[in-house]
């Protein structure tokens, strides 16, 4: 039986990966312009990093990690997420020794052992940004921005920004006696998981999408009836912020998130149409993750955004830009001699950086044509043995249908200034 690709992953063909350009090239810019750096940190890092740094109660520790021994015995995990790996690469080089804030992006596969189905996979890509050391309100507001901008420049609409407090060490253990004594009466309706949660993580029980624990938690309170004042004020800051640069966003006091780092601000991004997988990019502040790690106390801010689920919306949102054609010209040679000279003028060609290509099947006429077509080539540079004979080479156009000879020595510098003219166009 021929072997199949891990459930979860996807192959990306020609057609699609140029889709995933797209998206890539477009985040670079938009980092590049609000002065983001990129950085890349390792497939897999130590287990410990992950129970650590996004927490031992979470589904992602708990359930879904890719984690095996290496052959030195050590446990290594496949990075379900890149927030803690980033933190510990800024420890580890001593980036808190540079001037702060550090702004970083990042662009690549994670890994989560979930159930698949439509825009949840095993192996998904995340794109991402960081900002460390810098604990003020504006730095929320403007990686929020620089999302929303992204999205304006994407074309995509229908978006809803959620943002929420999700508060601190200091104001956080309140909200968990009061959720706690809340819950304590309608225990009976949690569903297994949130059973467990109840003791030792209790507010992951308010983002349970079970009915029975969201009916359970009708009513309850949330982490912003119990701010301290410094996260209050930080909060209101942020809102003040976020409506100077224009994003829309609506507070829902009821957002957790699903990793345990977070401090404060805590947001996520969902577009209904894709399903029920709608969350397109969740994020906030952490400002106790770099310490929890090994470093020095350290604020940070971030989010990360699914790259398949982002596709997806553009797809049903019509928002792909059109694919673009692969060459200019398609060099159509018929018979041994043509192809030998052909190929010489090919290489000519290409050592110009006009994007030609050759039938590699020696094939019909008709067939030439017709993939010079399905390649978008605008011109057919076709040698056949009369053409051979004459020393020309005849140019179809094959949007006009009109065609030219040209004398084969001069066959490169006409296809140039073609070329030139298209690309100045
Ligand atoms: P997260 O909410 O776990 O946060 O993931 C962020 C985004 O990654 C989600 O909103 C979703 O779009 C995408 N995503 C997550 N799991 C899958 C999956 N199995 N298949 C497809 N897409 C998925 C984080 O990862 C945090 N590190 C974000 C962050 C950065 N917070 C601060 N800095």
């Amino acid at each position: 039986m021929a072997i199949q690709r891990p459930k979860g992953t996807q192959d990306l063909l020609p057609g699609t990966v140029e889709q995933w350009q797209y998206l890539e090239e477009t985040m670079r810019c938009v980092c590049r312009e609000y002065g983001y750096d990129e950085i890349r940190t390792p497939m897999f890092e130590a287990t410990e990093l992950f129970q650590r740094g996004v927490g031992q109660t979470t589904d992602i520790v708990k359930k879904e990690m890719y984690t095996f021994l290496d052959k030195g015995d050590r446990s290594m995990t496949l990075r379900p997420e890149l927030t803690a790996s980033v933190c510990r690469a800024y420890v580890e080089n001593k980036l808190y020794g540079q001037p702060q804030p550090i702004k970083l992006f990042y662009i690549g596969p994670m890994f989560r052992y979930e159930r698949p189905q439509s825009g949840r996979f095993r192996q998904f890509h995340q794109f991402g940004v960081e900002v460390l050391g810098a604990d003020q309100a504006v730095v929320d507001a403007e990686v929020i921005s620089l999302v929303w901008d992204l999205y304006k420049r994407l074309g995509l609409t229908k978006l809803e920004v959620h943002v929420n407090s999700v508060g601190c060490p200091v104001c956080r253990p309140k909200h968990r006696v009061q959720l706690q004594e809340f819950l304590t009466t309608r225990r009976d309706g949690l569903c297994k998981d949130c059973l467990d949660r109840f003791d030792r993580n209790p507010l992951r029980i308010l983002d349970c999408k079970n009915p029975a624990c969201q009916a359970a938690t009708i009513g309850a309170p949330t982490t912003r009836d119990t701010l301290c004042e410094d996260c209050s004020t930080h909060f209101e800051k942020v809102l003040a912020f976020l409506e100077a640069a224009g994003v829309v966003c609506r507070v829902n006091p009821r957002l957790v998130r699903g990793l345990d780092y977070y401090t404060k601000t805590a947001f996520e991004v969902m577009v209904e149409e894709i399903g029920a997988q709608s969350a397109i990019c969740g994020g906030g502040r952490y400002d106790g993750l770099v310490e929890e790690i090994g470093g020095p106390p350290t604020p940070g801010f971030g989010f990360a955004m699914g790259m398949e689920r982002i596709l997806a919306a553009l797809q049903v949102q019509h928002k792909l830009p059109e694919e673009k054609p692969r060459v200019f010209a398609m060099l159509v040679a018929l018979g041994e001699k043509a192809q030998i000279e052909g190929f010489s003028l090919m290489s000519a060609l290409r050592t110009q950086s006009i994007p030609v290509s050759m039938d590699l099947l020696n094939r019909s006429l008709k067939a030439q044509l017709k993939a010079a077509d399905r390649q978008g080539a605008r011109y057919a540079l076709i040698l056949g043995e009369q053409e051979l004979e004459e020393k020309v080479l005849l140019i179809r156009d094959l949007t006009l249908g009109e065609q030219n000879q040209v004398p084969l020595r001069k066959a490169v510098e006409e296809i140039n200034k073609m070329y030139q003219r298209g690309v100045n166009a």
